[in-house]
């Protein structure tokens, strides 16, 4: 059997730049860290696949490197039975990779122009730009507001054009790194609800998702596999999961507390200390430049 995704130990480890003086301080403080440790997975066509991890866990690590954004340091990987190094140009005319970054679209462009924009990136002839963006529009459910300016739509919105710019190549296998990020819970539940029914049972699209957010999984996923640290703990449906445990009416919080030692605690798994340190820095000096305090903190 072929399949559409396809590792074989998978691992990311990247170097870490030690100052001068923090070598000084910690003279034994590993250079590297691992991202991914040895990831071995299989993913048939047409599944909903869920990696569900806490921040930090490698989640983005390893879809980067399934994107072809970043190279493996060791193991190997096929999508579409494309190799990952060796035929990445295959690799991306064959995927669609989302993201929920919205400052990656024209904001005063509408919806349209902006798809045909990026449809002009993937070398579709005009006519056909036009008829393949009014398709996903219909779609993604925006057909009634594609004239509308980007910088008008709600963040639900913004994530269904990211949708439909990931769906433009008509790809086999679409990545999507937590696209549930920062919505609330009414437009995620609807996101939910549109990735199940239209991506994977209407247009029949392989779909590999992050999240850090068990009930998401437990919804959404045929097969989820849970990642901490870098390394693949468990993988399965969430009943096969469940039923792995010695325990009566078990819940997948269980589940990860089984297979990682850990409690899963959804609110600090949105929060990665570090980057969370930097975002605050870079939005206090924002806020200096402004000529403002943001939280009532001033960096
Ligand atoms: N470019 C990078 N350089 C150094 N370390 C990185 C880089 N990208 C990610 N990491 C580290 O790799 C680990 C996994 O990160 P990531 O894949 O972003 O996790 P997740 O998406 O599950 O939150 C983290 O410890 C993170 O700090
Ligand atoms: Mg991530």
């Amino acid at each position: 059997m072929e399949y559409s995704i396809e590792t074989h130990d998978l691992t990311k480890k990247f170097a870490l730049q030690k100052g001068f003086t923090d070598s000084l301080r910690h003279p034994f403080r590993k250079d590297e860290i691992t991202a991914v440790e040895k990831v071995n997975i299989t993913i048939g066509k047409g599944e909903l696949f869920g990696i569900l991890g806490p921040n930090g866990a490698g989640k983005t690590t390893l879809i980067k490197m399934l994107c072809t954004l970043i190279l493996p340091t060791e193991g190997t990987a096929y999508v579409n039975g494309y190799n990952i190094a060796g035929d990445s140009g295959k690799v991306r005319e064959s995927i669609g990779f989302i993201t929920t970054d919205e400052r990656s679209f024209y904001w005063r462009l509408t919806g349209r122009q902006n798809l045909i924009f990026f449809a002009s990136l993937h070398n579709f002839y005009s006519y056909d730009a036009q008829k393949r963006v009014d398709e996903l529009l219909n779609i993604v459910g925006l057909i009634n507001r594609a004239n509308d300016k980007f910088l008008s739509y709600s963040a639900g919105m913004k994530q269904r054009m990211a949708i439909a710019r990931g769906l433009l190549n008509n790809p086999e296998v679409v990545f999507m790194d937590e696209p549930t990020k920062g919505l609330d819970p009414g437009a995620a539940q609807n996101l939910r609800g549109f990735i199940k029914e239209r991506i994977v049972k209407e247009q029949g699209k392989t779909v590999f998702l992050s999240t850090h957010h068990l009930g998401e999984a437990e919804q959404l996923c045929g097969r989820i596999a849970i990642i901490d640290e870098g390394e693949l703990r468990v993988i399965g449906s969430p009943e096969e999961l469940k039923s792995t445990l010695d325990k009566p009416n078990p819940t997948l919080d269980d589940v990860f507390l089984h297979y990682t030692g850990k409690e899963f605690k959804e609110e600090e798994a949105s929060k990665h200390p570090y980057s969370e340190r930097k975002r605050m820095m870079r939005e206090g000096r924002r806020g200096m430049m402004r000529g403002g305090r943001i939280g009532g903190i001033g960096f």
